[in-house]
């Protein structure tokens, strides 16, 4: 493959969801064979651990490229880490000539977006559900779950907004929040990556006491008279707005099972926004919830027993009974969302 084909392929594989927009890969290319590096430590530490939310991140860029490759006439292969020392080292790609031809789900790759606006309330269709679950029939070690009862939808919201509370409570969480966020679009422009702020799609009232909360002594005085809790319960009648809400089991917590993860998100994910729905992911909760039952989080009791507390209601309401939920996520019918995050050139050393 020639260099401006192999750079056009990595566009597509890059335009991938990552936590924050934080875009955690680089690559190095020989002439035959595309290594994928992940880049450690750029996740929000709090939320993430044992850098999983990169290899959901690699999972999506992974299918990406999978989905693209037959665009420029090739079919992509890849083995997972194939250096047990080098972790860093995620995946080697190999490319095979076929004629040239386009994947159901390619065009939706630029399309894919995440969409934070409220959506309709409606039921989910059987054909949309049919369609959900054959997307990822084939993607290995990854269960999907789908609720479309209300009363499910309501506790599965409410317990993935919990965690709101949690970060906005916590001050070393929320410092780091704020930290990361690109409040204008000069600095969109300049850095194309991180947490834009408009992506929120906040009104004019919420934008405003967002950007006040982002002073540590304002924020000290927004907890006393119960922010957190306000917005947590806000979020959850958000999240609640949908066709339906779901869930990504996979079978360990090996970090090639948070690639298939991520495999399983994308497909998924493509597959809406070929039906023109949105979505949104809603990660953060499982995240904390593993990290604090396996003894690994700094949570307060308080915060720490509220997080079991939620992560128990979403895996009861999803109807989880064993496996791992990876992840949660919303869909359904919204307009479109008002802005797009940028991506940065992808980072290629030709060796
Ligand atoms: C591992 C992972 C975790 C994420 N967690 C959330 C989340 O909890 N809430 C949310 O609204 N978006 C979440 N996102 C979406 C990212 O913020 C989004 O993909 C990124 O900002 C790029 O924007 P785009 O998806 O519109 O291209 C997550 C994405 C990934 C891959």
């Amino acid at each position: 493959m020639d260099k401006s084909t192999l750079i056009e392929l990595l566009r597509y594989a890059c335009r991938a969801p990552s936590g924050d927009n934080v875009q955690p890969w680089r690559f190095t290319w020989d002439g035959v064979r595309l290594s994928i590096y992940n880049v450690p430590g750029v996740h929000n530490p709090y939320l993430d651990f044992e850098e999983r939310g990169s290899y959901i991140a690699h999972g999506a860029l992974l299918e990406n490229l999978r989905i693209s490759a037959p665009h420029y006439g090739y079919n992509m292969e890849f083995e997972l880490f194939p250096d047990t020392k080098h972790t860093e080292l995620v995946a080697i790609c190999s490319f095979s000539r076929c004629a040239k031809n386009e994947d159901e789900l390619f065009f939706a790759i630029k399309e894919r977006v995440t969409n934070r606006r409220p959506y309709k309330i409606r039921e989910l269709t059987e054909s949309e559900e049919s369609t959900l679950y054959k997307t990822v029939a084939n993607v290995s070690g990854t269960e999907l779950y789908i609720a479309k009862n209300r009363k499910s939808i309501q506790k599965i919201a409410a317990s993935a907004s919990g965690v709101e509370k949690i970060i906005l409570e916590d001050e070393r969480m929320a410092e780091h929040l704020f930290s990361k966020i690109v409040w204008t679009d000069k600095e969109d422009r300049e850095k194309k990556s991180g947490f834009f702020i408009k992506t929120m799609e906040f009104n004019f009232v919420q934008r405003f006491v967002f950007r006040l909360a982002s002073k540590p002594k304002i924020m000290y005085f927004l907890r006393k008279i119960g922010l957190p809790s306000f917005i947590a319960k806000q979020d959850a009648v958000l999240y609640s707005s949908n066709a339906g809400m779901g869930g990504i089991v996979i079978s360990d917590e090996s970090a090639e099972s948070f690639i298939f993860a991520g495999q399983a998100l994308e497909r998924i994910w493509l597959t809406l926004t070929n039906m023109q729905l949105a979505f949104q992911p809603l990660i953060g909760m499982t995240f904390v919830a593993y990290k604090t039952e396996t003894g690994r989080g700094d949570l307060k009791d308080a915060h720490a027993k509220q997080i079991e507390e939620d992560f128990k209601n979403a895996k009861e309401s999803l109807g989880v009974t064993s496996g791992i939920l990876a992840m949660l996520f919303r869909f359904g019918d919204a307009e479109k969302p008002s802005v797009r995050t940028r991506r940065r050139d992808p980072d290629i050393t030709f060796v």
